[in-house]
């Protein structure tokens, strides 16, 4: 069932554990993850960026989306947050779509850009009772800064505007940069833990780990007990769907149903998902 994800972290939180947040941007991933929570009796979170939108048009994505979940989810808990929303049109239209959640990423913004930005859009959405995550600091993307002359310490969240940026723009979760990046992203060996326990205790408010696809087990764990209670998954989805996709169609190349490789690449998605919701705790919360 559609569900508030205020509500959804708020649970995760209290009860130490996190869920996951998978992006989806066609009929067979959104039915892989929603499969998946069900079959763990897990709660959930269905995100969707502009570029998916921009794919597969934004109100067929999301009547999409919507329908898989009422179909599908039974009484588990799904909620359905807009990914990097970039601007405030984006979020009014995200809102007018139906999404229950939203998050605004105004961390290429200076501080006080993005403060005023993020309050402007928690000002809106929570008068229709939509949460909002905001991002403090940077978690950059494979492609968008040079990997070997990264200096993480610049991109990271500093734990002391956490205070001031929470408190100002009232948001409702906050996506942190503690050495995590999008995509198969080289990456510090370790996160920088200590600034993960400082940002934790000054805000206590949901924290988001973005780029959560390649965190080893005993990464997710350690982030766990610092205090993330959502991990943001995509590419690691898309990795077992089109890896499954091409073997079956290597496989049947001769067949000319569609359904052949797209039914076996859903089934990726869902054990993919499945295997996430295991190692981030939130197995059998629902
Ligand atoms: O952080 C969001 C995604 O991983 C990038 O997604 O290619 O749909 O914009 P996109
Ligand atoms: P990955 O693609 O690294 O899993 O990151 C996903 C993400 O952060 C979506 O917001
Ligand atoms: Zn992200």
């Amino acid at each position: 069932m559609l569900a508030s994800v205020k509500d959804i972290l708020s649970k995760a939180k209290r009860e130490n554990y996190a869920v996951g947040a998978f992006n989806v941007s066609n009929m067979e991933m959104a039915q892989g993850v929603v499969m998946a929570a069900v079959e763990r009796r897990s709660p959930l979170v269905v995100q969707i960026t502009e570029n998916a939108m921009k794919y597969a048009g934004a109100k067929e994505l999301l009547e999409l989306a919507k329908a898989v979940i009422t179909e599908r989810s039974e009484n588990i808990p799904v909620g359905l947050n807009l990914d990097h929303g970039k601007t405030f049109d984006m979020v009014r239209r995200a809102v007018e779509l139906g999404f229950n959640a939203v998050m605004i990423d105004g961390s290429r913004l200076s501080f006080l850009e993005n403060i005023n930005l993020t309050k402007r859009v928690v000002d809106f959405a929570h008068k229709s009772n939509i949460s909002v995550q905001g991002e403090l600091g940077i978690v950059p993307y494979l492609g968008e800064i040079d990997v070997t002359e990264i200096d993480w310490s610049k991109l990271m969240t500093d734990p002391q505007k956490t205070k001031e940026f929470t408190e100002k723009t009232g948001v409702d979760s906050l996506a942190v940069a503690i050495g995590n990046a999008h995509g198969f992203f080289r990456e510090t060996e370790e996160a920088d833990w200590e600034r993960l326990k400082q940002i934790n205790q000054l805000t206590n408010i949901p924290l988001v780990l973005h780029g959560a696809s390649d965190w080893a087990k005993g990464k997710v764990l350690a982030a766990i007990q610092g205090g993330i209670t959502c991990f943001n998954v995509d590419t690691d989805i898309r990795l077992a769907f089109m890896h499954e996709l091409c073997r079956a169609a290597n496989d049947k190349c001769s067949v000319t149903d569609p359904r052949k490789v797209l039914g076996p690449a859903r089934d990726a998605v869902r054990k993919k998902v499945a295997e996430k919701i295991n190692i981030f705790g939130s197995a059998n919360k629902a």
